[in-house]
């Protein structure tokens, strides 16, 4: 009973970088702008983090905002935001926006937020950036 019940855990972590088994994901094409939501669920104050997740490396962190509940939120000092991923924080929800999103960019997101007590992860999305250049061509043919 406990090897069944475990297999599908373990289908799970396998599946990881599989791309549809556990995780919502959200498929591009190279150049689009896309836009990953998150739940943060801070109250009071504290940190919120994203985080890109490569297959065979440890996660990355791309983005933070420092929270201050009902007073906006501000970069935070440690970390220089890239002008590609944009944070932005708007009542208990996070977003992360990337614009003209690469292959390279193609990786498993998640937001974190920590206050003084803990540190929490939330919904995860994994993007996958298409290569192809078909889509374009036919949207300017199109439009
Ligand atoms: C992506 O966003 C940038 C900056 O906001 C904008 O200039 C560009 O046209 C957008 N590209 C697409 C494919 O929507
Ligand atoms: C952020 O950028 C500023 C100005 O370019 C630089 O002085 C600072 O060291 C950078 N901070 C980090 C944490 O990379
Ligand atoms: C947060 O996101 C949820 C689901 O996407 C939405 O229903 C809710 O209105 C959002 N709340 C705020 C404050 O933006
Ligand atoms: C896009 O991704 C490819 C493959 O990872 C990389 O070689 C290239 O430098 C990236 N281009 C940009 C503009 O980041």
């Amino acid at each position: 009973m406990v090897e069944f019940g475990a297999l599908p855990l373990f289908l799970c972590v396998m599946g990881l970088f599989s791309e549809s088994l556990c995780f919502v994901t959200l498929e591009v094409e190279v150049g689009d702008n896309v836009t990953i939501w998150c739940r943060h669920e801070l109250i009071v104050s504290g940190y919120i983090h994203w985080f890109k997740h490569t297959c065979g490396s440890a996660p990355l962190i791309i983005g933070c905002k420092q929270f201050f509940g009902s007073v906006p939120s501000q970069n935070c000092f440690f970390f220089n935001e890239s002008e590609r991923m944009v944070v932005s924080v708007q009542g208990e929800n996070t977003s992360l926006t990337i614009t003209a999103v690469n292959v390279s960019d193609t990786g498993l997101y998640y937001c974190s937020s920590t206050d003084l007590m803990r540190i929490t992860f939330h919904e995860t999305n994994y993007l996958r950036v298409k290569g192809s250049e078909s889509r374009r061509q036919s949207e300017s043919a199109g439009f």
